[in-house]
């Protein structure tokens, strides 16, 4: 990590915000980004303050001239990048039925195009440091879930541009991984999509239990030093995925049940 440049989207809170703080104590020169620039600028302060080496830049990804403005930032003030983690994301609750159609595009805008678009404008730069590619993705993004349909389109949609891109960067040797993050602990910042698209804060999770942010974070870490093209998170993340491909029709009965128990 030491002297790495490490773009972080999404970072102002959260698991984001951990990877910033990890990866900067282990050296690396961090760029947070968010859109919200009040919050990010209080998370900029924070690690500032904590002796770590960042910079920050408001931004929304689904935007490709955000993105773009995001990797001029990120070069001008350290003059390179070593790794891009696609970690802005937002989720949803509803059913398909109950949607409304602008929650599917709000998802698909952020939680995919915003992580094609920093990807592409950061290619270029990647290259000449023979970089890191992460995408952030979930446990539902092997399982379609009921109730979080585009959330878990989003994070599939997130494996074939990782599984294309693997091939296509091999030879620049541009790292490409992909992390299926399981249940993390929520921010209490954290919002979500409702079925109208308004944004409400998270709803309790008691049921589920959930890692730390610091230990995603030492986990996406580890998957840069380690050039991992695919991590799934967690005991009960890797049960899923092993049941899922082996035994799916389990994984269906497990949600089918849980389901309709509401
Ligand atoms: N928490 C979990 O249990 C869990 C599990 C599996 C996977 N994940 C994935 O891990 C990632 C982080 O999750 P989290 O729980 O840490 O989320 P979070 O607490 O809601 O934080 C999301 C961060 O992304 C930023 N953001 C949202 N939309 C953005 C946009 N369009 N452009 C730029 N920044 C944007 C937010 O700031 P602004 O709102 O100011 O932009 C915030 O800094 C997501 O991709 C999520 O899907 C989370």
């Amino acid at each position: 990590m030491q002297d790495k440049v490490i773009i972080i989207t999404g970072s102002s809170i959260g698991i984001g915000r951990a990877m910033a703080r990890i990866m900067g104590q282990r050296g690396a020169k961090i760029v947070l980004n968010a859109r919200n620039a009040e919050r990010l600028n209080a998370t900029y302060q924070q690690l500032l303050s904590e002796g770590l080496s960042v910079t920050a830049i408001a931004g929304d990804v689904s935007k490709m001239e955000d993105c773009q403005k995001i990797i001029d930032h990120a070069i001008a003030t350290f003059g390179k990048i070593d790794a891009l983690v696609n970690n802005a994301g937002i989720s949803m609750e509803g059913t398909v039925e109950d949607l409304s159609p602008e929650v599917f595009k709000k998802v698909m805008d952020v939680n995919y195009l915003g992580s094609v678009f920093p990807t592409k404008c950061a290619i270029p730069h990647l290259r000449k440091t023979k970089g890191s590619i992460i995408f952030i993705s979930s446990a539902a993004g092997i399982r379609g879930i009921p109730k979080f349909s585009v959330y878990s389109s989003s994070k599939m949609a997130l494996t074939a541009l990782a599984e294309s891109l693997q091939i296509e960067l091999e030879k620049d040797n541009i790292h490409t991984g992909i992390a299926y993050v399981g249940f993390t602990e929520n921010d209490p910042q954290k919002t979500i999509y409702d079925a109208n698209g308004k944004v409400i804060p998270q709803p309790n999770r008691n049921l589920v239990k959930t890692e730390p942010p610091e230990a995603v974070a030492k986990r996406v870490m580890n998957m840069i030093e380690n050039r991992t093209q695919k991590s799934v998170f967690t005991p009960l993340g890797k049960l899923n995925a092993f049941m899922n491909r082996f035994a799916p029709f389990i994984v269906k009965k497990v949600l089918s049940n849980n389901y309709h128990k509401d």
